[in-house]
């Protein structure tokens, strides 16, 4: 069930440049969040902006969430102006969730730019079910842009790196680090970022026979499931036909349901 309270900002640090992680004290989105799952965040009380801005869920821990984010607009500018001890509305927590395997097994997650956002939750879910840390390929444009190394890294998860412009790690795009992981048919593999990469990455798992799960983005209004203004296309039936609501049946789908060719510029 989703709450909508008010929530205080604990801490609120820059990570990067323009990008900003913040904690907030919420124990009853913290006591039922599950790693994936987003809230919606009232970025300034009345009308403008109109629209609350979905933030996936960072990180859980017993009273409070984090949320990573990087300034691109109105919202996220008006965010990052709040001092630590002011108060947010906050609706949450929502959508589904990345599904967690119940057996060990091996899993990489795949991380392009602030598409990192729900991976170290995810991270930790997976060792405390499965006893196994997964592995991780974080990717960004450059060194500057990679987020979140030493937080993965203490979970124990073996990290690869990769930038576009070759300024750390490896030098090239995300599916092609993960193609030299050689996932299998054994593997799970788990990707948030640009569609672009989202959907690379779902072909190295088809060609490789591996599940693979992405969390997707849409621009939202209600983050609910009432307004229907976050579909996308899908492979099989939803409640509405083969389209799906990115806030109610994602925002995490099995890439084999997505319909990528939709996505394909007009
Ligand atoms: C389920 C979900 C989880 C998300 N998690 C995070 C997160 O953890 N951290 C984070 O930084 N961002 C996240 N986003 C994206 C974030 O919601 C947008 O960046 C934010 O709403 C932009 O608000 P703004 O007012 O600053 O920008 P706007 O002024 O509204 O837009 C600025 C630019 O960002 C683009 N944009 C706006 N909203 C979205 C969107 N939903 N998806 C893609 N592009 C958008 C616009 O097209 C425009 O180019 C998530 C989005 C969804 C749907
Ligand atoms: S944002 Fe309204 S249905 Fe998804």
């Amino acid at each position: 069930m989703a709450h909508v309270r008010d929530c205080e900002i604990i801490t609120h640090r820059e990570i990067a440049p323009d990008h900003r992680r913040m904690v907030l004290h919420a124990p009853e989105i913290a006591v039922e969040a599950r790693a994936g799952q987003f809230c919606m965040l009232e970025v300034r009380e009345g009308f403008c902006p109109f629209l609350r801005r979905p933030m996936s869920i960072e990180r859980i821990f017993d009273d409070s969430v984090s949320i990573l984010y990087k300034i691109v607009g109105q919202g996220t500018r008006l965010l990052a102006g709040l001092q630590t001890g002011s108060v947010l509305n906050v609706q949450g927590p929502l959508g589904n969730g990345f599904p967690i395997p119940a057996e060990e097994v091996r899993a990489i997650l795949v991380g392009g730019g602030i598409g990192v956002a729900p991976l170290p939750g995810l991270a930790e879910t997976l060792v405390a079910r499965t006893g196994l840390a997964p592995e991780v390929v974080l990717a960004a444009r450059t060194e500057a842009h990679l987020l979140c190394e030493q937080e993965l890294s203490q979970m124990g998860c073996p990290v690869t790196l990769a930038t576009d412009d070759g300024s750390a790690g490896f030098h090239g795009f995300a599916d092609k680090c993960l193609r030299r992981l050689e996932p299998d048919a054994d593997t799970v593999v788990y990707s948030c970022g640009p569609t672009v990469m989202m959907r690379a990455v779902h072909t190295v798992c088809v060609e490789a026979g591996a599940r693979c799960y992405a969390s997707l983005e849409a621009e939202m209004a209600c983050g609910d499931g009432v307004c229907m203004g976050c579909v996308v296309e899908t492979n099989t039936e939803h409640e509405f036909g083969k389209m799906a609501r990115v806030c109610r049946e994602g925002p995490v789908f099995d890439t084999r349901d997505i319909r990528w060719s939709a996505y394909d510029v007009r």
